[in-house]
Parts: structure tokens; sequence; C-alpha cells
């Protein structure tokens, strides 16, 4: 018998490329919004005594979600850790999505939202931001309004324009829509603005929030969601029992007890990324959008593939975002070391001198 591997693949991803993660070697890395500060001291030695190498995982993380409900303000039955917040965005598409259902996202933004969408199975519904940084709040409680529709995602500050959208805006939707809102808060510790408080009165909200960024754990895929008991029971019966990991649980948990110093690398972050944003407003470019996160996204006259790849050659990477819906071809910069950023404005430089 001829075994056809094609014929046997899932319809929904039959016309997917996989995912390419690209390697740079030796580049000054500006390119993915993580905190490019080393850990605090003595943080690496304290997770690696606490952990138990040779049992498996807290299921419940409960250590963690202890933590993080201290940290947020929100019970710990609200509170599920997951691998990343990739992995919490891939579980709300397998519990609420799938065959026959729609997601909505207000574009561009976070490409793993139609990522996990179409994987599972969904279509996405794109409402562009308005002028590319304000919501259509008509334009999503509109699509929610689709019996096919179960989310609509806001990413608050969103990736990739940086921008964040009025509270009010998000509880408008939030109350014109019986479907889910999912708020994605990965950016919160760099724009202070958040809907945690608000759990209690919305049951269809949901928070994303995650170590990757702040908190410099990018490595170790700590994401968590916040929400109301009833959408969190759902989430549950699709969650590996041990889809976190002691070390990472572990890490977690005790950078919460390091908070005033990420705090502090959270300061010189922003102050980094005010002083990229003075150097870019300064130069011929036709967009650079306000940012209230960890990343500025900009949108040169011409090139930007180009100069991607020219700021590429002299050893800095930022990232290419390709063609964004309403954005155009653009690129995005996250601030670095100090000493980086000055690698980075004296390459781009050079480039636009020619
Ligand atoms: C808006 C947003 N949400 C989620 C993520 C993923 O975070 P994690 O590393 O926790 O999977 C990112 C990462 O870039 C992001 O920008």
């Amino acid at each position: 018998m001829e075994f056809r591997v094609a014929e046997l693949m899932q319809a929904a991803i039959r016309d997917f490329k996989p995912y390419e993660a690209k390697e740079y070697p030796g580049v000054i890395k500006l390119d993915a919004n993580e905190n490019p500060f080393p850990w605090p001291e003595g943080l690496k030695e304290e997770i690696a005594a606490r952990v138990k190498f040779n049992r498996y995982p807290d299921p419940e993380a409960r250590a963690l979600r202890q933590k993080i409900s201290a940290y947020t303000g929100v019970e710990m039955p609200n509170i599920m850790v997951g691998n990343g917040s990739d992995e919490l965005i891939q579980i709300l598409m397998l519990a609420f999505g799938g065959i026959g259902t729609k997601n909505v996202v207000a574009t561009p933004t976070f490409t793993m939202y139609s990522l996990a969408t179409a994987y599972t199975g969904g279509e996405i519904a794109e409402v562009p931001l308005v002028n590319g940084d304000t919501l259509d709040t008509a334009g999503l409680i509109e699509a929610a309004r689709d019996e096919r529709a179960r989310l609509v995602i806001i990413c608050n500050p969103n990736n990739p324009t940086g921008n964040s959208f009025p509270l009010a805006e998000i509880r408008q939707v939030l109350e014109c829509t019986d479907k889910l809102v999912v708020v994605d808060e990965a950016y919160f510790e760099f724009s202070g603005s958040t809907l945690t408080g608000e759990l209690g009165r919305y049951p269809n909200l949901v928070i994303l929030r995650t170590f990757s960024k702040a908190f410099g754990m990018a490595g170790l895929r700590i994401g968590y969601l916040l929400a109301g008991s009833p959408v969190i029971n759902v989430l549950q019966r699709v969650r590996q029992p041990y889809n976190s990991n002691s070390y990472s649980q572990a890490a977690g948990a005790l950078a919460l007890d390091y908070l005033p110093q990420f705090q502090a690398q959270v300061r010189e972050i922003l102050a980094e990324r005010d002083k990229l944003m003075e150097y870019l407003l300064g130069l011929d470019l036709e967009r650079v959008y306000a940012s209230d996160a960890n990343f500025i996204l900009f949108k040169p006259k011409s090139g930007a593939a180009e100069i991607h790849a020219k700021l590429l050659a002299q050893k800095v990477l930022v990232r290419y975002m390709g063609y964004l819906p309403v954005a155009g071809e653009t690129l995005r910069v996250s601030p670095g070391l100090p000493e980086e950023n000055e690698s980075f404005i004296t390459a781009l430089n050079a480039v636009l001198k020619g």
C-alpha cells in the first residue's frame, strides 16, 4: 500500500508552512521584544536549589499561582499557567474554537491568534485598526455578533503597533458582546494599564500575561491566564496536566520575589525606548508609531526589507514585519542594552545615508 501523508493530514493545515525560526548568530538582537538585561543576582541559584528535577511538576502550579495571585490581586482559582502565553492562546482555541467558529482580531496584531485559530480549524475575522492605532469598537462588536464568533482578541498594548487602547473602549466591547473578550496584556509591565480589577464584573473577560517580556524569561515559556471560574473550568478540559515544567514554575514564582529589581529594569528599558523614539522621530521616516510597550514600529519611506538586510549585515537584527494590514511595510525594534542601542543608531544612520 502506498502511504500518502498529505492525504491523512487535517484539512485545516494543508496549506500551512511550518514556522521557520531563523538563527542569526552573533547579532545584536533587537527583534523579539525581550528584556536584554541579565537576571537579578542570586535568582538562578535560588531556582536551581528549589527544583526537584526527578519528580513531575505540580500539575496545578500552586506555588506559582499563589505568587501570581498576590501580584495581580486575582484569586488562585481564576489563574491558569501555561507553557508561554502562546500555549494559552492555543488552549483557548482548542476549548472554544474549531471548525465552524470564528475569532475576531483587531489587525495588525500578534500573528499567533490567527495561526492558532487556523490550525484548530477556525476562521479569522479581521477588524482593522482605524489609522493603525485606534480600535474600531463598533466593528469589533458587529463582527462578534456573527453566531460563529467565539473570541474577540484585543492585544493591549498591541503588538506590533505598540500603543495601548483606552480601557473604556475595551469595556464597551465587553459590555456589548456575549462572546469571550481576550485581552492580551503581555506588555502590561511596560504600559501599566490593566483590566485585572474588572474580572469580577465581566464574566466574558479573559486576560493573558507572560513572564517572557518584563521578567526576562522568554526562554522558560511561562504565561498565565486570568478569567472567571466558569471559563477556567472549560479550559481545564484541554490543558495537559504537566504543561508547565518544574523549573519554569519555580522561576516564575521566584521572579516575583525579585519584583523591585525587574521593575528597575523595566524603567531602564522604557528610558532606552524613549531615546530610540526620539532618534527615530528625528529621521525622515513615513511613520513612527507611539509606544506604550518595549518596542517601536516604524515605516520607512521605502525599502524596509533592504534596510533590514543592511542592518543585519552590520550585525543588528530588528524585526522585518513584511506588509502589515493598515500599516504597510514596516520594521519593529525593541530596545537592547544601552550600548546595543547605540550600535543600532550608528548602523541605521549608515544605512540611511547610503
Ligand atoms: C502580544 C503577545 N502575546 C503573547 C506573546 C507570547 O508570549 P509567550 O512567550 O508567553 O508565549 C507575545 C510574544 O511576542 C506577544 O507579543
